[in-house]
């Protein structure tokens, strides 16, 4: 298999030395003669810890050369953009370069009958691979996207620094592709990686590079905020921190990364708001924080849109307390979610086999009657009444017989599902997904 590798800065020369040394034919293209150059010597165009040794041994093995994308695109099987996507003055991505290398490339490409597969390797946002890169190689070639050539996204995490080891040891080598062939041709690129390969569609490997740096940014801005707390108290935040890392359940893991509906309960929006007002009181800016009430917020608004979307006056909703398996109504968002839409004239019927009528008790119920006392009477046991006289049934929380929705369910009703949960099945009904 040959690869030609357009863009030879960082991504592209490191790309290039690894899969040459994966026993691949690279033939990379630069329009900087001084990096090209470097690389045809066996020289590393950037300070890269290894990467001299790699190139200077995949050139003398005959498996890196150098060429343009005239040569290059003739002779190879996969052709990867690596070029910049540097930000434009407004912030948006100048996809200036991606492009005239698709259009070179599209140029370049020979009706020989030898299907090749273009992959954009830059870090480009969803729907730029399908809307811009493959009609600008169809344009500039006369050839269509998933017969004459294949089209494909594969983003690259590699940090600088650490970039080689970073490729050998990928948690994932993630292949967006148009169509089964291309996913195979890049699959077979990266032969020999010992990551486990994801196939998915070209728009979400687009969106998981940005989902990752979004992450990490969001992470460090976090970890500075909270030493900035820290320190306004005499603490240092490296403690803090290094004991919120140890944490590898609930806070280095997976846990509270599934999207859902808004946060809420007796403990986050309360402790979130006493950390940023002290912050406030103390001339600490917290803005990650206080964006995060704020961010909750509006998700909280978006499930009330959803339902107002769904266009019926009936609602049945499933689910009252803030999460499976309790019975807690405090700062509940489908509490919150009940109040608006009984505010806005809807009529509702309420099922949660956590807070039913006849298992409420104690401080909870105390509560719910001092509260909530209008919820009560909307309250109901019968899962399957409150679904049939309703137009639309929202999932308001996990494990509140969404496994029997399918079957309960007529093709007019909508279901609105701010939960997500897997098992949701809905049957002849129409769905709509807070985020998904
Ligand atoms: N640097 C990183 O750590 C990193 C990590 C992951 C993803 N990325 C993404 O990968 C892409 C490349 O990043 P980089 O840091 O390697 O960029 P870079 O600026 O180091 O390299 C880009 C190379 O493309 C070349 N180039 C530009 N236009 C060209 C053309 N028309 N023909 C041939 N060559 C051309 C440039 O001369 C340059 O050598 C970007 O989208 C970036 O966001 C970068």
């Amino acid at each position: 298999m040959k690869i030609a590798i357009i863009g030879l800065g960082y991504v592209g020369a490191v790309t290039a030395a690894c899969l040459a040394d994966l026993g691949r034919a690279v033939i990379g293209v630069d329009q900087d003669a001084t990096k090209a150059d470097a690389i045809a010597g066996g020289r590393s165009p950037i300070a890269e810890p290894g990467l001299d040794e790699l190139l200077a041994a995949g050139v003398a093995a005959g498996s890196i050369e150098v060429g343009s994308v005239a040569t290059a695109v003739p002779a190879a099987d996969v052709i990867m953009i690596t070029v910049g996507t540097p930000s434009a003055r407004t912030g948006a991505l100048d996809l200036t370069a991606v492009l005239r290398v698709a259009e070179e490339i599209g140029a370049a490409l020979p009706r020989d009958g030898r299907i090749r597969t273009v992959v954009v390797r830059s870090t480009v946002l969803p729907t730029t691979t399908e809307e811009l890169v493959g009609p600008a190689i169809e344009r500039a070639s006369g050839m269509a996207a998933g017969s004459d050539f294949g089209l494909a996204m594969n983003p690259e995490f590699l940090r600088e620094g650490s970039s080689i080891r970073d490729f050998y040891e990928a948690s994932r080598t993630i292949i967006g592709a148009g169509d089964e062939r291309s996913a195979q041709q890049v699959r077979a690129a990266y032969e020999g990686l010992a990551a486990p390969v994801e196939v998915v569609s070209i728009r979400t490997a687009e969106m998981v590079k940005y989902t990752d740096n979004a992450f990490h940014a969001t992470k460090i801005a976090f970890a500075n905020e909270i030493a900035s707390f820290a320190r306004a108290f005499g603490l240092d935040g490296r403690e803090t921190m290094r004991l919120m890392v140890s944490d590898e359940r609930l806070n280095i893991s997976p846990a509270y990364l599934r999207p859902g509906y808004a946060f809420g309960g007796s403990c986050l929006p309360k402790d979130l708001r006493a950390l940023t007002d002290r912050a406030r009181k103390s001339d600490v800016d917290l803005p990650l924080l206080d964006a995060a009430l704020a961010s909750n917020a509006a998700h909280f608004e978006r499930g009330v849109r959803l339902v107002e979307d769904a266009g019926h006056r009936d609602v049945a909703l499933l689910g009252l307390s803030f999460k499976a398996g309790t019975d807690d109504l405090r700062e509940s968002p489908a509490v919150a979610l009940a109040e608006r839409l009984l505010g806005r004239g809807y009529s509702l019927a309420i099922y949660d086999p956590d807070v039913s009528p006849a298992t409420l008790r104690g401080a909870n119920l105390t509560f719910i009657q001092q509260h909530l006392p209008h919820l009560v009477q909307l309250l109901t046991d019968d899962v399957e009444a409150a679904v049939a006289g309703a137009d639309t049934v929202v999932i308001a929380k996990g494990s509140v017989a969404v496994d029997r929705l399918a079957a309960l369910l007529r093709p007019e009703q909508t279901v609105v599902d701010l939960v997500g949960c897997d098992e949701v099945a809905v049957g002849p009904a129409r769905y709509l997904g807070i985020g998904w």
